[in-house]
């Protein structure tokens, strides 16, 4: 299948080390037709988050003309916070430094450039949101019509069932925008949730890293920005290997079957003090009202696969 016939996709992204993997298997994804980057703050500061979007779309030999578009520099309700740990190392990628990039960011703002893409073919195209929320809930939000015209919002964000990755009841991209997150999250109907529960399930083996960080072009690099955040995550959690959160998430859209999903009831908790950015996700008994789908299972060895073959596919 080539990329022609792939399915429709937008990402809003803040790379961060595992955007950059997520970009670079949306681009080697026959089953994927990338339309266009978003970037919204997170990881790192919305400048170096642009900085990083457009050096990774050079790595991986994005088109030229591939609609780059900035967005929000933070939360749409409260100031930003700045991570106070290098999770994505030095500069954000893995301590792995890029060369300058010459491509040129779209005069629109990301909120809006969203919301036309929306419009402009509706029901067909799928919106991987990989960082906090905000550009996506302020489209919702100014743009209803927009968002109701979009096939699906496939969010990487929430731990549902597992502890948090920021605060005991909260991961990073609800922690950073928990109002952005609320809003989406109740947007409803077509909204799919890859949070902790499948992504620590599906951890990356850091032996898997060493082999793609010996291979040349692309591949090499992907596998260094990967060691360096492999070995950081492995610090932290002392797990045989680490999950590579957003690439799981773009890997849904690719391959949904790699997940098991449950419809249910879903909101993100905004006014404590200690569980706010908390994902509260009914999925009790049927025949309550259901505004996501959550995926609560994955085939751990088939996403690994899957990301080691198609990243080094990249190696020339
Ligand atoms: O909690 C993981 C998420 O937060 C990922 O999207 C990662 O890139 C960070 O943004
Ligand atoms: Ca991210």
């Amino acid at each position: 299948m080539d990329r022609a016939h792939g399915s429709p996709l937008v990402i809003d992204c803040d790379p961060g080390v595992d955007d950059a993997i997520a970009l670079l298997m949306a681009l080697a994804a026959p089953e994927l037709d990338l339309r266009g980057l978003t970037t919204v703050a997170g990881n790192v500061s919305l400048p170096e988050v642009n900085r990083n979007a457009a050096r990774v779309l050079d790595l991986a030999g994005a088109p030229d003309d591939l609609p780059l578009v900035s967005g929000l520099d933070g939360p749409i309700a409260r100031t930003r916070r700045v991570r106070d740990e290098p999770v994505h190392g030095e500069g954000g990628l893995g301590g792995v430094h890029l060369p300058p990039s010459k491509r040129r960011f779209h005069d629109a703002h990301a909120v809006d450039w969203l919301a036309a893409q929306a419009l402009a073919e509706p029901g067909t195209l799928t919106l991987a949101a990989i960082g906090p929320l905000s550009n996506v809930a302020m489209m919702v939000r100014r743009h209803p019509e927009a968002a109701a015209a979009l096939r699906e919002v496939v969010v990487m964000g929430g731990a549902a069932f597992v502890q948090g990755n920021t605060t005991p009841a909260a991961e990073f991209n609800f922690f950073a925008d928990p109002e952005a997150a609320r809003l989406v999250v109740e947007s409803g109907p077509a909204v799919r949730i890859v949070g902790l529960d499948v992504t620590r399930a599906a951890l990356f083996p850091p032996q898997a890293a060493e082999r793609l960080a010996s291979m040349s072009g692309a591949a090499g690099v992907a596998g260094r920005m990967l060691d360096d955040y492999g070995r950081r995550a492995q610090a932290r959690s002392g797990l045989a290997g680490f999950p590579v959160h957003d690439a799981l998430a773009v890997s849904a859209v690719s391959h949904p079957r790699l997940l098991g999903w449950e419809a249910g009831q879903a909101t993100v908790e905004c006014a404590g003090t200690i569980t706010c950015g908390a994902l509260v996700a009914d999925l009790r008994s049927p025949g309550r009202p259901r505004n996501i789908r959550m995926a609560c299972s994955v085939d751990a060895e088939g996403f690994a696969a899957l990301l080691s073959e198609r990243l080094s596919g990249y190696a020339r």
